[in-house]
């Protein structure tokens, strides 16, 4: 009994840090977040070393009120020379060790392009079968060790893509493209969050990205190439007839359905694979249980402010319905 309870008490800071090592600059994945870990330590390292030298110089000329021997050579070499020597070569580490951070583009690395906006990320890539594009959201698939570049740009204020353990911050400004430059490691679950102040949703506005074995991505991207599964029974049939019928089509795409808006509506994310995805609401829910049913109820209260309308006026059945279809979405 007693070993159950402090079993129980040591997991749970436990399962806390595997969660918090999801989005952390000092768990690096890939070879980018490795290469800024690394220069991160180093720079601690080097100001750790000054600090404490000049402490205990300090503490040295302050024993006893003795006036230290010949002072002007502590004062130069101590105070002056050893920092700048330190910073010097760290000055030069740093110079180097970043270029590797700007190592041209392979040629066969993934493009995959980025759009910020309030408050959610829009998330593109190109098919390889047939150059069209795969519009997706709030999740990132990619391919395990393997160059990638994103082009990453906002739809309205300024946003910044941030994954720690994946990269560096880039800002995300309207009407430029902004590039991001990573090679990803093993496989793993990475969260990302914005991380430029937005506006009131800023807080909520975080993204995962899954490495996955190249083998899974391929499938997966296959998958989300196509348009979306036809309802498996009356109740999902339901479900997508309320889609259209509450006009929900006017801001989400789901690709295949006969009564899509011309073009796609893009105001809120394309939801033609939404029953895939890890979360709802860029990082709000964990898209299992209950959630997409609540979401829809009562947007509103989950994530004040989001441009999506709460659907408090459904039935029980059709809230059912709704959120049935769209979990069969895979
Ligand atoms: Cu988008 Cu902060």
């Amino acid at each position: 009994m007693r070993t159950g309870i402090l079993a129980a008490v040591m997991a749970a800071p436990l399962a806390g840090c595997a969660e918090l090592n999801l989005q952390s600059a000092l768990h690096p994945s890939g070879h980018d977040a490795a290469v800024i870990a690394e220069m991160t330590w180093w720079l601690i390292g080097g100001a750790t070393v000054i600090f404490v030298g000049v402490m205990i110089l300090l503490a040295a000329s302050l024993r006893d009120g003795r006036r230290p021997v010949r002072p002007g050579v502590w004062l130069l070499g101590a105070g002056v020379a050893f920092p700048v020597a330190v910073l010097t070569v760290l000055l030069v580490y740093g110079l180097v060790r970043s270029q590797q951070l700007l190592a041209p583009m392979s040629q066969n690395a993934l493009v995959v392009s980025v759009t910020a906006k309030m408050w959610w990320w829009e998330v593109r890539y190109r098919d390889p079968a047939t150059g069209n594009d795969v519009v997706t959201a709030n999740e990132i698939r990619l391919p395990a060790q393997r160059d990638v570049y994103f082009a990453l740009t906002s739809d309205d204020v300024i946003h910044s893509f941030w994954v720690p353990s994946l990269a560096g911050k880039v800002d995300m400004l309207r009407g430029r493209i902004t590039r991001l430059r990573v090679r990803t490691g093993d496989p793993a679950v990475l969260r990302g969050q914005c991380a430029e102040y937005c506006g009131e949703q800023h807080a909520r506005m975080a993204l995962h990205v899954v490495v996955e074995e190249e083998a899974a991505f391929d499938a997966w991207l296959a998958n989300q190439a196509r348009p979306a599964r036809v309802p498996a029974n009356a109740l999902q049939g339901r479900g997508r007839a309320l889609f259209n019928e509450r006009r929900c089509s006017a801001c989400h795409t789901i690709r295949g359905v006969a009564e899509e808006t011309a073009g796609g509506a893009a105001l809120g994310p394309d939801l033609t694979h939404v029953g895939s995805r890890l979360y709802l609401g860029a990082g709000t829910l964990r898209n299992d249980g209950d959630a997409m049913r609540d979401w829809i109820a009562d947007v509103q209260r989950i994530k004040h402010g989001a441009r999506m309308p709460a659907f408090r006026d459904l039935d029980d059945d059709s809230l059912h319905a709704l959120s049935a279809y769209l979990e069969h979405l895979q």
